[in-house]
Order: structure tokens, then C-alpha cells, then sequence
């Protein structure tokens, strides 16, 4: 049983501190906002995650896991502190280290004795020896010295299946000149039982950019893949699956649709590109993985567009609004970049998500949020499916049909099968598939 703080509790903070707290350790979170830990300790989550709330309630009941806005309180006795806070997009695409900062100035103001602090956002390369000065400078030798080791520890969850992720990772990695304290940090993992990875800090800190680059790189690469099936008539979907069974490729992340977004891929292919371009290289690759992705959506415009003549006063549904199913998080979702493209060209919007609805209303303008997606179809000119969620996998198309103004469907992820679509009476477009193929996931027999 170790003594853990966790700084932030966002999507990673809040997960690693629940989870650490499940594998036995005595966890204490701490947020700087305010209402964020009145909320969690009434019991009500600050996000949409599955299995998170039970297994909040059920740690904090086992006397294991508490919240707290006091970083004294929280640091009280604790071993290790992880720095979970964010880390989003600066001004020129750098990632923003204002939040890093004043959590490594914290440590360095309140905590005595020794600490590991492990740092578990994603940040660019060189933030661990930078977090080390920072804490040095800040402790001038006025005060008892504070003896602590810098541990980078990349977090590689998905949102939407974030504790299985923590719990069965494929990977732990850290990085560290003091192998001592990675060592530390690795019994935390141990009973995971997974590779645990330990080297130096600076090359910890680029596995977690170069792994979200590469997954980032696949998604465009097979997005690119589907716009020539598109126009030469093959279907990218057996494209993707003839490759993957090779197991150099690998079946995973070949799936064509809107692009990648969410609050991670679109900021660390940036910043990657940043620290790049500083650096004084030229990173060709991720830009034109960054552009497929910008052009992904514009294809969506434009296939509308033509359907439909001009978009102006046209009315269209948008199924799904959150990145990626199974999340509430809307940030660079491509159905809300997909909704500004269409709103430039006079396009009247009407938009239902199964989780995202609150987050939506922040941020969507002049959208008509619907309480079903057949609410959604009713008068559209054109029905667009943004997020595969499961509800959206069976829907009574006869019913949509009867309600569209005009049956016209853009299946933006591929959910549907396009042949019964068709025969309805739908004009159906997918990414990527071309002609009249067949998919068929036949298994070869052993
Ligand atoms: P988030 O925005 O959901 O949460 C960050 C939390 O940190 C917020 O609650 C905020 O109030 C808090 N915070 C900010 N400054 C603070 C401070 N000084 N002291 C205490 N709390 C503070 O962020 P997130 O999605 O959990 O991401 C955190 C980091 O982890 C980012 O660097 C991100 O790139 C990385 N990451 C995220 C994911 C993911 O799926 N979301 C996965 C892997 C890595
Ligand atoms: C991603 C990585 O998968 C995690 O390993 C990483 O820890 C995390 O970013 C992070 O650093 O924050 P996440 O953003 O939660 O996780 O979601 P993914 O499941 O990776 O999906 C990202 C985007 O890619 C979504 O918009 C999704 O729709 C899209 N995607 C994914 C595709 O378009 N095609 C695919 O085949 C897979």
C-alpha cells in the first residue's frame, strides 16, 4: 500500500486515482476547482465514463480514496505525486505548460521530505528536466531542502474505456534519471502485470507523442485510402480488413470515416510539429496527417453540397456530437467542426447525442438540439451520422424515411449497411466505398 496524490482530476486524473485507490493504495485527488471536487464528493461525476461512478463510490466507502482542493491536505504523507492536469493547444499549436507549472509550484511550496513526482500529462519533451528547475529554483534553501525524483509516466486510456485501459494496459512506460524512483513508480503497475518499460525522461516524454502521432498517421493514412476507394471503386472497409489480418498491420485503427478528433490526437500532432519546427525539422509527415484530417470533413461539405445543389436553408441532421461514442467530450469533435462547415454555407442545423447534449449547448450556436434521432430526421434533407454510438446502429430507417424531407444519408463512420438503405429509397453515401461491394467479415476456417 503506497500514499498517492493525484493532481487534476480530469478523464486521466481522476481514472488514475480511482484505479490506484482499487489496487489497495490510500489516494488522495486534488482539483483546483472548486465545484468539480464538491461535486465528486457528493458522488457526481465531472465526466461521462463508464464503470467510473461505482467504482468511485465504492473506494471512497473503503476509506481509500478522497478529494480535496487543498494541496497540503493532499500531500500530506504522500510518496508519490502524479500531475494529471491538461495540457491543451497554445497559440501557435505548442502545448500550453501554464497548468504544469502551477502544479510543480505547488509541490514545490507545500511538500516536505521525499516525493516522486510522476508526471502522467502529455508534455513536450525536455518538461521533466523543466518541472525538476522549476521546484529547485522555487525551493531557495530558506526552507527544509525537499528531496524529490522526476518520473515521466505517459498515460495511454482512451476515453470511453478508460479504466479497462488503466487496468489491462498494454504498456506502462517511465522515465527517469533516477532509475531508483522508476522503480519506485513501477511496483504501483506491478500487478498489472504488463511490459513495464523504464528509461530516461526525454525519451518517455516522446513515446507518448510519437505512439498518439502514429495512431494519428494510421487514421489519415487509411482516411486518404478510402477517398481514392471512393473514386476507383473499391470499398475501403475489406481494404482495412485484407490488410489488417497481416500482422505487421494489425486490424486496429483502420476504421475510414469524419477523421480524428477528441481532446488529444488534434493537440499532440500539433505539438509534435511544434517541437519539430523548433527544433529546426522539418515534420512533412505530421502536416499532411494533420491536413487529411482537415480535408475529411471538407469532403463531407462537399458531397452535400452536390447532393443537395447548394447547402443554403438546407436542413441537416447530425447523429452524434461527442468525438467518438461511449464519451460526453466534445472537444475537436468532427461532427462540431463538420456543423461550422455547414453552418458557413446557410445549412440549418438539427443535432441529438446520446451523452453530449450538455456540452454541445455550451459551445453550438443557432443548432436545434433534438431529443431523439428521429427528431433529427424530421424535415432534414439530409441525415449525417458523426458518432457511431450503438443506439444509433438500428434504427427504424423506414420511420426516417417517412419523416426526411429529402432521403439522403451521409454515413460518416460507416455504421450502416448501405444495400437495405439503398433499396428504401435512400440515396446513401459512406467514406470509402466504392461501387457496389459486399462486405463480408468471413473468417477463414482452421
Ligand atoms: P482535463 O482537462 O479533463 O482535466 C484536467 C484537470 O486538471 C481539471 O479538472 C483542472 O481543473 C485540473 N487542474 C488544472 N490545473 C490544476 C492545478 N494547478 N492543480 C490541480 N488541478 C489542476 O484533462 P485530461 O483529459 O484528464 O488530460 C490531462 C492530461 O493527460 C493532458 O496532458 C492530456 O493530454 C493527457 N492525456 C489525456 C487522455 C484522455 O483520454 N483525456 C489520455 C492520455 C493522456
Ligand atoms: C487516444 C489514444 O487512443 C489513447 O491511447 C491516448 O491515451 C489518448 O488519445 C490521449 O492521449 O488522450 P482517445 O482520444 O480517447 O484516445 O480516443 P481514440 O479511441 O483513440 O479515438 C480518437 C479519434 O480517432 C476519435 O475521433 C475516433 O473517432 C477516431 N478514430 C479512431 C477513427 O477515425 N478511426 C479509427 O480507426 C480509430
Amino acid at each position: 500500500m503506497s500514499k498517492i496524490c493525484v493532481i487534476g482530476t480530469g478523464y486521466v486524473g481522476l481514472v488514475t486515482g480511482v484505479c490506484f485507490a482499487d489496487l489497495g493504495n490510500e489516494v488522495t485527488c486534488l482539483d483546483v476547482d472548486q465545484s468539480r471536487i464538491e461535486r465528486l464528493k457528493q458522488g457526481i461525476m465531472p465526466i461521462y465514463e463508464p464503470g467510473l461512478e461505482q467504482l468511485v463510490s465504492q473506494n471512497v466507502r473503503a476509506g481509500r480514496l478522497a478529494f480535496t482542493t487543498d494541496y497540503r491536505q493532499a500531500l500530506d504523507g504522500a510518496e508519490f505525486a502524479f500531475i494529471a492536469v491538461g495540457t491543451p493547444s497554445g497559440v501557435d499549436g505548442e502545448a500550453d505548460l501554464q497548468y504544469v507549472r502551477m502544479a510543480a509550484e505547488a509541490i514545490a511550496d507545500i511538500a516536505q521530505g521525499y516525493l516522486i513526482i510522476v508526471n502522467k500529462s502529455t508534455v513536450p519533451v525536455g518538461t521533466g528536466d523543466w518541472i525538476t528547475d522549476i521546484i529547485r529554483r522555487r525551493r531557495n534553501g530558506t526552507r527544509p531542502l525537499l528531496q524529490f525524483s522526476v518520473v515521466s509516466n505517459p498515460e495511454f486510456l482512451r476515453e470511453g474505456s478508460a479504466i479497462n485501459d488503466f487496468m489491462y494496459p498494454d504498456r506502462v512506460v517511465l522515465g527517469s534519471t533516477d532509475r531508483q524512483a522508476a522503480s519506485k513508480v513501477a511496483e504501483l503497475y506491478v500487478s498489472l502485470r504488463c511490459p513495464i518499460l523504464i528509461t530516461d525522461l526525454r525519451t518517455a516524454e516522446m513515446i507518448k507523442y510519437a505512439s498518439n502521432a502514429f495512431l494519428a498517421t494510421r487514421i489519415s493514412f487509411i482516411n486518404e485510402i478510402a477517398n481514392i476507394c471512393e473514386e476507383l471503386g473499391a470499398d475501403v472497409q475489406e481494404v482495412a480488413l485484407g490488410m489488417g489480418y497481416d500482422k505487421r498491420i494489425g486490424p486496429a485503427f483502420l476504421d475510414a470515416g469524419l477523421g480524428w478528433g477528441g481532446s488529444c490526437f488534434p493537440k499532440d500532432v500539433k505539438a509534435l510539429a511544434h517541437m519539430a519546427v523548433l527544433h529546426g525539422t522539418q515534420p512533412q509527415l505530421l502536416q499532411a496527417v494533420m491536413e487529411i484530417n482537415r480535408n475529411q470533413r471538407r469532403r463531407v461539405v462537399y458531397k452535400l453540397r452536390k447532393a443537395l445543389n447548394n447547402l443554403d436553408e438546407k436542413i441537416i441532421g447530425i447523429l452524434g456530437l461527442s468525438f467518438k461514442p461511449n464519451t460526453d467530450d466534445i472537444r475537436e469533435a468532427p461532427a462540431i467542426d463538420l456543423i461550422h462547415l455547414l453552418q458557413n454555407e446557410g445549412a440549418i442545423i438539427q443535432a441529438y447525442d446520446p451523452q453530449a447534449m450538455e456540452n454541445a449547448r455550451q459551445v453550438l450556436k443557432r443548432v436545434k438540439l433534438c431529443e431523439t434521432p428521429y427528431e433529427v430526421a424530421q424535415g432534414a434533407d439530409a441525415l449525417v451520422l458523426a458518432t457511431e454510438w450503438n443506439e444509433f446502429k438500428q434504427l427504424d430507417f423506414e420511420r426516417i424515411y417517412q419523416l426526411m424531407r429529402q432521403p439522403i444519408i451521409m454515413d460518416g463512420r460507416n455504421l450502416w449497411n448501405p444495400e437495405p438503405l439503398r433499396s428504401m429509397g435512400f440515396t446513401y453515401f459512406g467514406v470509402g466505398r466504392g461501387a457496389n461491394n459486399h462486405i463480408n467479415n468471413h473468417q477463414p476456417e482452421t
